[in-house]
């Protein structure tokens, strides 16, 4: 039996693997921790773990994947076997598998908001704040996100609805809907992200978004909570910038990974991989740049939340020419490359139950996509109805932390690195060397490879274990 697909060609990966990157990492969650987090000093920080973690650890994860050939639970245990260690390092699949589980579940929430502005804003509900004083118009704008938010009823449908389309999409194969796709979002994304920086352009405090975004501030960045007498040091940017860095490029949970399962024998993962991450990087700075000139011009606060995106971007469709046009378009952009995140979000599972041989391809995605929709729930509820349910707040690092907040938190925070230190430690240290070579199409004397390896060797590992330890407070 054929369980697998295979990818017609090197450009359908890069497809594949950048609907998996960008998504709603990168223009939802992106600009609302930068916005958080106080700016430049968190997006050059962003950048660094990009480049200095993510990069390599993204090779690393296609290779672990083209060279397993299965899913990532047994894609480990085979390479496991074979590098003769323990088949516990199937365990790293696994958590893949629970960790994809946990972000699809409240991902499809945020996802279902996109949704529900698709017809708010082709019916020119933002139209109206032409008609109002300046000073209105944001309250408007977020009085309509918290309506949505608040209602349980809504958001449960929207979030119903969008799993239940991943699904089919997912139960479809490989190769069926999602090739396909991606191919026509990806470069309408980015054309709708340009028409909309030129309005960004024309408001009037563009300046001031650019220089938020870029002006550099470690001090308060590093000591967030200052009074008067005295500043009390904080790890908790460094390591929002770095789960940020994991999550929107897909890592350490196994999605790239099995997306490199399908990769043909030959195919030149460097050049392949640094493609993904430039497009990833290049929307999130995109969506960065547009979001908070319109922050600064009507008077909003950077540092407004989950909900930014959507108390933002409303405004510039209500004022543009063609504004409910290209603002519908935007939102049914954003809510496909949402899509083709989730399915590669799911994918593990699906690959893995598929190979226990019990389960055929529509039966998996009809039995992984009732689990997310379930724990959904807690995600749906967190905005209302137990909006008051912080769960972990006696500890302090939990402390306000919704359902919702909680399971971000863990997986993006805790659970990517900690999979991203154990695919570089698997592959830089246990592999053996003339297999990666090999795998990689390379030799050991090439500097590029050279460079990988001693990134994946030192800096990955050591990094985000410095991250971590910065975060409970050792240094402090
Ligand atoms: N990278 C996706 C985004 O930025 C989310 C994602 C995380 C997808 C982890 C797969 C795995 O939206």
């Amino acid at each position: 039996m054929k369980r697998y697909g295979e990818w017609s060609s090197r450009l359908a990966f890069i497809l594949a693997a950048t609907g998996s990157a960008v998504g709603l990492g990168n223009i939802w969650k992106f600009p609302y921790m930068t916005g958080e987090y106080g700016g430049g000093a968190f997006v050059i920080v962003y950048l660094l773990c990009v480049a200095l973690m993510g990069l390599p650890v993204m090779m690393a994860e296609v290779m672990l994947g083209k060279r397993g050939r299965n899913s990532p639970v047994n894609s480990m245990r085979i390479l496991a076997q074979e590098a003769g260690y323990s088949q516990l390092w199937r365990i790293l699949g696994w958590s893949g598998v629970i960790a994809g589980f946990l972000i699809l579940s409240y991902y499809s929430v945020v996802a279902g908001w996109a949704l529900a502005y698709i017809p708010e804003v082709a019916k020119g509900t933002f139209t109206a704040v032409n008609m109002m004083p300046q000073n209105e118009i944001a309250g408007f704008v977020g009085s309509i996100f918290n309506g949505l938010v608040e209602n349980p009823i809504r958001l449960l449908a929207w979030h119903s609805a969008f799993i239940v389309v991943t699904m089919i999409m997912v139960a479809g194969g490989v190769q069926g809907g999602l090739e396909r796709a991606v191919r026509f979002m990806m470069p309408a994304l980015f054309i709708v992200l340009l028409i909309l920086l030129g309005y960004a352009m024309s408001t009037p405090e563009f300046m001031k978004g650019i220089h938020f975004m870029f002006d550099i501030d470690f001090k308060s960045f590093l000591y967030p909570n200052c009074t008067e007498k005295s500043c009390e040091w904080s790890g908790d940017g460094l390591l929002a910038a770095m789960g940020q860095a994991f999550f929107s490029l897909s890592l350490g949970m196994g999605s790239i990974m099995v997306y490199g399962a399908y990769l043909p024998k030959h195919a030149s993962i460097a050049q392949t991989t640094a493609a993904v991450v430039a497009a990833d990087t290049l929307v999130a700075i995109l969506a960065g740049l547009i979001i908070f000139p319109i922050v600064f011009s009507n008077g909003l606060q950077p540092g407004a939340g989950v909900g930014l995106v959507f108390k933002t971007l409303p405004i510039a469709f209500g004022q543009m020419p063609f504004g409910s046009l290209f603002g519908t378009l935007f939102f049914v952009l954003l809510a496909l490359a949402a899509w083709s995140s989730a399915i590669s979000l799911i994918e593990p599972a699906v690959a893995w139950l598929v190979e226990t041989g019990k389960f055929t391809r529509f039966s998996a995605s009809v039995l992984s996509g009732l689990m997310v929709w379930l724990v959904g729930i807690l995600s749906v509820f967190s905005f209302n109805l137990w909006s008051d349910v912080k769960p972990l707040s006696m500890f302090s690092t939990f402390e306000n932390k919704t359902f919702f907040d909680l399971i971000d938190y863990l997986t993006a925070n805790i659970m990517l690195p900690l999979g991203g230190i154990f695919m570089a430690i698997f592959v830089a240290w246990l592999m053996k060397k003339q297999i990666v070579i090999d795998e990689l199409e390379t030799t050991s004397d090439n500097i590029g490879y050279r460079i990988w390896h001693f990134l994946l060797r030192y800096v990955t590992p050591i990094g985000v274990g410095l991250v971590f330890l910065n975060a409970i407070g050792v240094f402090s």
